[in-house]
């Protein structure tokens, strides 16, 4: 077995490792890209088990997971335990770890020790992070140490304080005009791919356009290259809020919670454990058990 498939059931799966070489054969072939958010070791076992072709870490970690109302608190620290127990999940997705709020916008050598460590400590193939021209140093000073970088445009959650709310971006000439040169920028830069967040449809599909480099989108449209969602959005799986463009494919959080109204309702009742979910003792056992503490065999539907 090779080590790529150590520690998963994988080894039965022909699929071949994705990479960022693949992202961009996809690309060139018009073939949509498939990304979904992972936090842990058995979501991203399933997500590899359903072929998507990259997990993302993602910094949304800090609200559909921590609780957080936005993503600005989530550490490194953080980060990394969650990214381990995603790539401990899945070995055939690219791994995507997502650049925690002041990781990277401080200084361009701790932007590259902070990516290092993602792929170091935690096993994933690459990093994103969100701005457009301002983190170019950054993006290219990662890039030559040898990481893949994915950017992030449009809505940039780390910078929802500047933007003034979950807003659509580009909306005027002028601030498309600025998304296409922050594109353009990123990929001059290095960048594998660019994350477009809410953006109108038919600007992203013209970005796409003017890009070699694979598109994202999440609240993009459909003319972008591949598209995510956050994983909780589509499980409904998080409570507080549901952008539009997040299309629910389940509601596992009626399902948990019938499941554990079901739990309580049995054990308030005696009806869990059954005997099915019991362990015996041996009776010649549990006789030698009472008799080396000196005491009766009480004679009960137990010891008999
Ligand atoms: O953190 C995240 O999940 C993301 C996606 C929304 C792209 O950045």
């Amino acid at each position: 077995m090779s080590t790529r498939l150590a520690g998963s059931d994988a080894s039965s799966d022909p699929r071949p490792k994705v990479t960022v070489a693949a992202f961009r054969d996809k690309r060139r072939r018009g073939e949509p890209i498939a990304v979904l958010t992972a936090y842990d070791y058995p979501t991203a076992h399933a997500l590899d088990a359903a072929g998507v072709d990259a997990i993302l870490v993602g910094d949304s970690l800090a609200m559909v997971v921590l609780g957080h109302p936005d993503t600005l608190s989530v550490t490194m620290n953080e980060m990394l335990h969650h990214a381990r127990a995603v790539s401990r999940g899945a070995t055939t997705p690219l791994l995507i770890g997502d650049m925690p709020f002041m990781s990277y916008q401080a200084d361009v050598a701790e932007a590259v020790r902070n990516a290092g460590r993602f792929l170091q400590e935690a096993g994933m193939n690459a990093v994103k992070l969100e701005g457009g021209r301002s983190v170019a140093p950054a993006v290219k000073a990662i890039v030559q140490a040898g990481i893949p970088v994915q950017g992030h445009l449009g809505l940039t959650p780390q910078s929802l304080n500047q933007l003034g709310g979950w807003r659509v971006q580009g909306r005027t000439a002028e601030a498309a005009r600025a998304l296409l040169e922050d594109a353009l920028t990123l990929e001059d830069s290095g960048c594998f791919s660019i994350v477009l967040e809410s953006v109108p449809a038919r600007l992203a599909a013209y970005i796409t356009e003017r890009l070699e480099v694979p598109t994202i989108g999440i609240g993009a449209g459909p003319g972008t290259s591949g598209q995510v969602l956050v994983t909780h959005d589509l499980l409904g799986l998080y409570d507080r809020f549901t952008p539009r463009f997040a299309k629910r494919y389940a509601d596992l959080g009626q399902a948990m919670a019938t499941a554990f109204a079901a739990f309580r309702a049995d054990v308030v009742a005696g009806l869990f454990p059954g005997p099915e979910h019991a362990y015996n003792l041996p009776t010649e056992e549990w006789e030698a058990f009472l008799a080396s503490l000196g005491e009766e065999l009480p004679v009960t539907a137990a010891s008999r």
